[in-house]
């Protein structure tokens, strides 16, 4: 019944975009779980005023007021509990969504695209050296996007797919999902940042299989193009190559062979998972996170955003199939 009275609702203001990811149904349900708890606590909270104001309004025979009881524990048991159970279940209900949208599926093979923003545009890096304006994905396929702003704050926002997420100078953030419809969405950006904001959109590309995504993706790419040679180059032209191996050698510093992903034991106890963020902080500010058993060594390599990602990138082709 609430289901059917909902679809319609929403259906007549026309605000609810098409369940295109595998992540939409759960935001919708978080949304419409709280859209009709407040509807039916509101709706409470009204009948209960007018039927007080009413009921105790002043008559003649009324002008005092009367006596009543100061405190009632079984009362106040009642409104602590049941918001609390209430706000716990949205913790949950939320919590379980939420990790749906940052974690990787385990055992899949997810489509790693690299999102740069900057006032005002995207680009997006796909597998293959494959660079373009648009996002290009695969229905069914899991898709882990990489995000990093050149400048201010930005917002990858796409209303189909119920997804947001922050693009941050300075790191990276991620956001993972499964595109489960075909065609192009619009893509926006959700965070104010400058005179174009509203301007700064781009669309999302679902391909119905990876045979039609592999022909987009071959279609005129120069293979200097790609961040993969990207990071190559840097690797041997900013002195890098003088300290790592990519051939699983230890030398001055730790080998780039099968380095991504790895669980490192750093100097001084703890360890850290070599990661892009992990990556970008070992080139930016060697020092903060030394490897158990190198020496602190390594000068600061100033390098740009794109390059960083070039380096990334590199340091993942380096990673064997398990
Ligand atoms: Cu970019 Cu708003």
């Amino acid at each position: 019944m609430t289901a059917a009275l909902h679809r319609i609702l929403l259906a007549a203001a026309g605000f609810m975009p098409e369940r295109a990811s595998s992540v939409a149904a759960g935001v919708d349900r978080v949304f419409l779980f709280v859209f009709w708890l407040s509807a039916f606590f509101l709706a409470l909270i009204v009948a209960l005023t007018v039927l007080f104001v009413v009921r105790y309004r002043r008559r003649p025979s009324r002008t005092e007021p009367e006596p009543s009881p100061a405190h009632d524990s079984r009362l106040e048991l009642f409104w602590t509990v049941v918001p609390l159970a209430l706000v716990f279940v949205l913790f949950g209900v939320s919590t379980r969504t939420y990790l749906r949208m940052v974690e990787p599926e385990p055992g899949k093979d997810p489509l790693r695209v690299q999102v740069t923003a900057r006032r005002w545009s995207w680009w997006f890096d796909h597998p293959g050296g494959k660079g373009a304006p648009e996002l290009h994905v695969v229905r069914g396929r899991p898709a882990e996007l990489v995000l990093a702003s050149a400048d201010v704050i930005h917002s990858l926002y796409v209303p189909d797919f119920r997804l947001k997420q922050d693009a941050v100078p300075g790191r990276f953030t991620r956001m993972v999902f499964t595109p489960v419809l075909e065609g192009p969405f619009p893509i926006v950006c959700a965070e104010y940042c400058g005179t174009d904001h509203s301007r700064m959109a781009a669309k999302v590309v679902v391909h119905p299989d990876q045979a039609s995504f592999d022909r987009w993706a071959h279609e005129g790419v120069a293979p200097a193009a790609s961040l993969v040679e990207l990071g190559r180059t840097i690797f041997a032209s900013r002195g890098c190559i003088g300290c790592h191996s990519v051939d699983g050698s230890p030398r001055v510093g730790p080998t780039f062979r099968n380095l991504w992903g790895r669980d490192e034991r750093l100097a001084g106890g703890g360890t850290a998972r070599v990661d892009e963020d992990y990556v970008r902080e070992s080139i930016l500010r060697p020092s903060a996170k030394v490897v158990d058993g190198f020496a602190n060594v390594m000068p600061p390599v100033p390098l740009e955003e794109r390059e960083l990602q070039g380096v990334i990138a590199y340091i993942q082709s380096l990673k064997e199939a398990p």
